[in-house]
């Protein structure tokens, strides 16, 4: 259990973390979300004492981390992967972690076989690719058996494959009943893996759900429908209280009514129907919206991707939020970072 309660981190002028208060609990995966620069590294630097906060508390387990006997056994964090001594070999990175925390020898080869590395436990790790990265930091989050556990965007970098991992990990970690707080600034990475969702935007909370409610809540139901007679469609779903809009594509987009609702609605005016399928808004689209006032580096329309000129409501903020995309060097990265497994 990690319990935040009115944090606030002020770095001169800048407030990067704004009067928080969330609690994250156990057996379950929190995802942490926020565009680039909300704040979510510097909480998770505050839960781990790295930084001091400017007002408010964290505590783990009821106590500031630094107050922690073993702080591995109770919390493994990976913030920053290729923060590792890259003369070490992978397996000496993993000994000397557990050595300076009364973790016994042999977990070092458990945890490599775990996150796949034993292979190329023997070699230095600053040949390693990001995606051997990653795996490497986790098993160091692993090392201590910990009951909470926290990773600030750990897909970033790798294969198809390797979120698939990470996110299978996960999961199998909080169903053993351990807390798991995971950091993003991707909902579509965030859907398939948190039960709970925890929003910020410039340092301050923006919502805190579950992934269920959210998305309830935030992706509108529409129905798309094929039809040779769009003109008589779009009436009769006007007069039974829905709205349909043409889609550029021929079909229509139905809002306001349920799909079966739809479909008795053809039928009883003697539509034919060719596709009748219900879609949903992305979620990605959802998060985009909450936090629009909050984006604070847009792209510009040369893709720079400087810092916007206006403030929240202003022209640049009406633009696509910040680009996410990786650099195009990192595709290499990822293709090697597959081969670990
Ligand atoms: N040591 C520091 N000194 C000054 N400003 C800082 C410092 N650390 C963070 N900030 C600022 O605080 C804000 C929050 O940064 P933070 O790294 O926590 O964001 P983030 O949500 O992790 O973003 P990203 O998705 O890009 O990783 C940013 O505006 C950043 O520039
Ligand atoms: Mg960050």
């Amino acid at each position: 259990m990690i319990e935040v309660r009115g944090l606030t981190k002020r770095y001169g002028d800048k407030v990067a973390v704004n009067d928080l208060s969330f609690s994250v609990e156990p057996g379950k995966v929190t995802g942490f979300l926020g565009p680039n620069g909300a704040g979510k590294t510097t909480t998770m630097r505050l839960i781990l004492g790295l930084d001091y906060p400017t007002a408010g508390s964290v505590t783990v387990h009821g106590k500031q981390y630094r107050e922690l006997a073993y702080p591995m056994r109770e919390v493994g964090a990976l913030l920053d992967a290729k923060a590792v001594h890259g003369g070490r070999t992978a397996y000496n990175h993993l000994l000397s972690l557990a050595q300076t925390n009364n973790i016994p020898k042999r977990r070092v080869d458990e945890v490599l076989g775990l996150v796949g590395l034993t292979d190329v436990a023997k070699k230095r790790s600053k040949g390693f690719s990001l995606g051997m990265s990653q795996r490497l930091g986790i098993a160091g989050t692993l090392l201590g058996d910990p009951s909470v556990l926290m990773f600030d965007e750990p897909v970033n970098g790798l294969d198809p494959e390797g979120i698939r991992w990470i996110r299978n990990l996960m999961k199998a970690l909080a169903a053993e009943g351990r807390t798991v707080f995971v950091s993003s600034h991707l909902m579509s990475e965030m859907e398939n893996t948190a039960d709970d969702i925890i929003v910020i935007g410039r340092g301050k909370l923006i919502a805190n759900t579950t992934i269920e409610k959210f998305i309830a809540e935030n992706s509108t139901e529409t129905v798309r429908v094929r039809t040779p007679q769009i003109d008589a469609l779009a009436k009769a779903v006007a007069a039974a209280g829905g709205t349909a809009t043409a889609n550029g594509d021929g079909s229509l987009l139905v809002q306001g009514l349920p799909t079966e609702r739809v479909g008795d609605v053809a039928f009883e005016a003697g539509v034919r129907l060719h596709e009748l399928s219900q879609t949903r808004a992305s979620l990605e689209q959802a998060f985009m919206e909450l936090t629009a006032d909050s984006v604070e580096y847009h792209a510009g329309s040369d893709g720079t991707g400087s810092p916007s000129p206006a403030g929240p409501g202003g022209e640049a903020d009406k633009a696509a939020p910040a680009a996410v995309g990786q650099p195009a060097g990192m595709a290499t990265e990822q293709a090697r970072a597959g081969r670990t497994s």
